[in-house]
């Protein structure tokens, strides 16, 4: 037997790698994969911009790069984030091999073990995964409707002996919960860390995937509101805006905590891929990003509206759900009797594969709810796939009739 090292500890990671195998899974509907579509990447677009790269540059393509990043992206990405209205400013930008490994070397860079992370419950399970690799203390706080709940981050951070090393969120167009903070649930929550020295982790991973475009200005970031007293590290990703087979992500800090994150990313693997970013640098030079930005946001709205019209059509009266504005997912509540891992057997048995709501539990145990990923489904199986998957639910829902009664 291997003494394995506490490190490789975490009960979300067998979600996880079961989340990936599903996802992927050929012979299911599967509204389980937080991905973008495989038939929307833009294959040809990619094809014309390597092609057309000077010899020099594709040789660079091969090779290693500084460990902050590739420096023509580095610019470039600044002046994405500025035209987005995050401001730069006095920050440094790190390339990261996906914003998961910028949450990674955060949680590197700041936390020992037994050292307290907050996060939203629920929480996206990469990063949960992450934050108990770490051997960190998780304590969560609950989110409605408008973002984080006030009082208990208020109550929470009185009730704690310790300060904790950050609170990590995801306000806009959340994984799971399809949520977008309001502008004031945005900054009360920066009244309440103001001050605390709790730094904020704000993972902005979807904020181009509005629907409306008249509601662009709600997905502004916190780091961009001008607050002083609060340390924000800001992570973004190219996986949800170009394609997750780029690894490409990237974190915003202020210099002190880049230095140490740069030190963290070069014993990780050195530098992210030169290839990646200088195509991702390209696409985004060549002015490429927002036109196919649009065709993105159109697409993943119509299938979110099929979904909501077959949900409205199929679902039983027990069963409620958000409208989410932008992004990936919708949130089902359960009535309260009925487990989500119940019905995910039954689903999976007739063909229908989702994510169970104790996935994003950093306990493991609230099991009211189940997320549909919207995004990459097949237009024409969504209607097939909300019939299956309500048919389970019905059936558990009598079961459980019986149960009771
Ligand atoms: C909220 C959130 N943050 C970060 C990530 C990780 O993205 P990346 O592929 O850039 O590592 C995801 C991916 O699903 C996500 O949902």
């Amino acid at each position: 037997m291997y003494a394995f090292s506490k490190a490789v500890n975490s009960i979300h990671s067998e979600d996880v790698k079961k989340l990936m195998k599903q996802a992927s899974g050929k012979n299911l509907i599967s509204f389980a994969g937080g991905m973008p579509n495989n038939d929307l990447f833009p294959v040809e677009q990619i094809d014309e911009i390597y092609n057309s790269l000077p010899e020099d540059i594709k040789k660079l393509c091969f090779q290693y790069g500084p460990t902050s990043g590739y420096p023509p992206l580095v610019n470039s990405l600044q002046s994405y984030l500025e035209n987005k209205g995050v401001a730069v400013g006095d920050n440094k930008i790190l390339i990261t091999t996906g914003s998961l490994q910028a949450i990674s070397i955060i949680t590197q860079e700041f936390v020992n073990e037994g050292d307290i992370i907050l996060t939203e419950n629920p929480c996206f399970v990469g990063a949960l995964t992450v934050f108990e690799t770490a051997g960190a203390e998780i304590h969560s706080i609950p989110i409605d409707k408008d973002g984080i709940d006030i009082k208990a981050l208020k109550n929470k951070i009185a009730s704690l002996d310790r300060k904790p090393k950050f609170l990590y969120v995801t306000p806009n167009y959340h994984n799971p919960a399809g949520i977008i903070y309001t502008p004031e649930r945005k900054r009360e929550l920066l009244e309440v860390l103001s001050g605390t020295g709790i730094i904020l982790v704000e993972d902005d991973a979807y904020s181009d995937l509005y629907f409306d475009q008249a509601e662009k200005h709600l997905t502004r970031s916190m780091k961009s509101f001008g607050v002083q007293d609060v340390e924000i590290i800001y992570t973004g990703s190219f996986s949800k805006i170009l394609g997750p087979g780029f690894r490409l992500g990237f974190m915003l800090s202020s210099e002190e905590i880049f230095d140490k994150a740069e030190t963290v990313k070069q014993a990780l693997d050195a530098c992210t891929s030169n290839f990646m970013q200088i195509i991702a640098n390209e696409f985004l030079t060549r002015n490429k990003l927002e036109p196919y930005l649009k065709f993105l946001r159109n697409e993943y709205s119509d299938r979110k509206n099929l979904l909501q019209k077959h949900l409205k059509t199929y679902m039983p009266p027990e069963i409620t759900w958000n409208e989410p504005k932008g992004g990936f997912y919708t949130w089902l509540k359960l009535p309260s009797h009925v487990r989500s891992t119940d019905i995910f057997k039954e689903s999976v048995a007739r063909g229908v594969v989702f994510v169970t709501g104790r996935t994003f539990d950093p306990a493991s145990k609230k099991d009211d709810r189940l997320r549909l990923s919207f995004s990459n489904m097949p237009k024409d199986q969504i209607e097939k796939g909300v019939k299956i998957l309500s048919e389970a639910i019905k059936h558990v829902l009598q079961n459980s009739k019986m149960v009771i009664s």
